[in-house]
């Protein structure tokens, strides 16, 4: 049996030490962290993120904004809000939930978000910061995705980490964390050759490329740190739905050494990274260690 590395009760040992942090800078420096979301349209899984990153907020002793905006609401609208929150003192953290509708310029509005604010980690200066060793504000789902597998291998240095997807929200910024920890990094993608022999190769799997359990078990390297980011939604024997990861969970678990579950692995984890962005922003912007 692999080990099975429970994002749901790691994520919750973050939220107390981001609880327990935020109550140290009230203390030291007067400082209450604060965090606003804005939500455009009526996306129901959005919807979902939205109140519960609301709720972890206000349980980690943080401030929490949600600005709601109609499905038409126009890119200046959009820009103007994201204006008045970077020029806002009690607002250190701004997330723009995604997608936007498509008549909006989403890089246009991650763009004008001030990069010291940026909590998601998609500036172009934060992901030039990253990039270069500086510290910056790093994308949440990544940094889920690497506390995870610490956890089964507390020091990755000198692994073959393979990546499995290039997005900018997942393939790319976990790749750099990596390479930050030691790691030999290949990103693979679908169009990769012999996708599968480049997998086997990996001592740690991030599967983040969004095919449903695309990644079979006579993929894995036996003993292998399986981290599987995927989170897909298909139809189920009983008629309704259910999600699963972009690894075949059953399979890859018999021959990996640690595994993420799906539902209960990397989910979680964003929030909770995403609470300890928003501290670190109050503290770069006040030149706090
Ligand atoms: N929608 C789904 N995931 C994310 C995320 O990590 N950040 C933002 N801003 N929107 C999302």
């Amino acid at each position: 049996m692999p080990q099975i590395i429970d994002g749901k009760a790691i994520a919750a040992e973050v939220r107390e030490g981001v609880a327990k942090d935020v109550a140290a800078l009230i203390a030291s420096h007067g400082l209450k962290p604060g965090l606003a979301v804005v939500l455009v349209g009526e996306d129901p899984a959005s919807k979902v993120y939205v109140k519960n990153k609301g709720e972890q907020t206000v349980a980690a002793g943080m401030n929490s904004w949600e600005h709601k905006l109609p499905a038409t609401a126009t890119e200046a609208e959009i820009l103007a809000i994201v204006q008045k929150l970077n020029n806002d003192p009690a607002v250190h953290g701004i997330l723009v939930q995604l997608p936007l509708p498509k008549h909006v310029n989403a890089e246009r509005v991650l763009n004008t978000i001030d990069p010291n604010k940026d909590v998601d980690g998609f500036h172009p200066v934060n992901v030039g910061r990253l990039w270069i060793g500086e510290r910056t504000l790093v994308p949440c789902t990544p940094t889920g995705s690497v506390i995870l597998a610490k956890k089964a291998a507390p020091s990755l240095a000198g692994m073959n980490a393979v990546v499995v997807g290039r997005s900018n929200i997942v393939g790319k910024p976990v790749a750099a964390l990596l390479l930050k920890e030691n790691c030999t990094v290949t990103i693979a993608h679908s169009r990769t050759r012999n996708l599968h022999d480049v997998v086997k190769g990996a001592d740690l799997l991030i599967a983040a490329v969004g095919i449903p359990e695309m990644v079979r078990g006579d993929w894995v390297k036996p003993g292998a740190i399986v981290i599987d980011v995927g989170i897909n939604r298909v139809p189920s024997a009983n008629g309704k739905t259910k999600l699963v990861g972009d690894c075949n969970y059953d399979e890859c678990a018999k021959v990996a050494g640690a595994i993420t579950p799906v539902p209960g692995g990397v989910g979680p984890m964003t929030i909770a990274c995403l609470l300890q962005n928003t501290v670190e922003a109050a503290k770069m912007q006040k030149g706090i260690k």
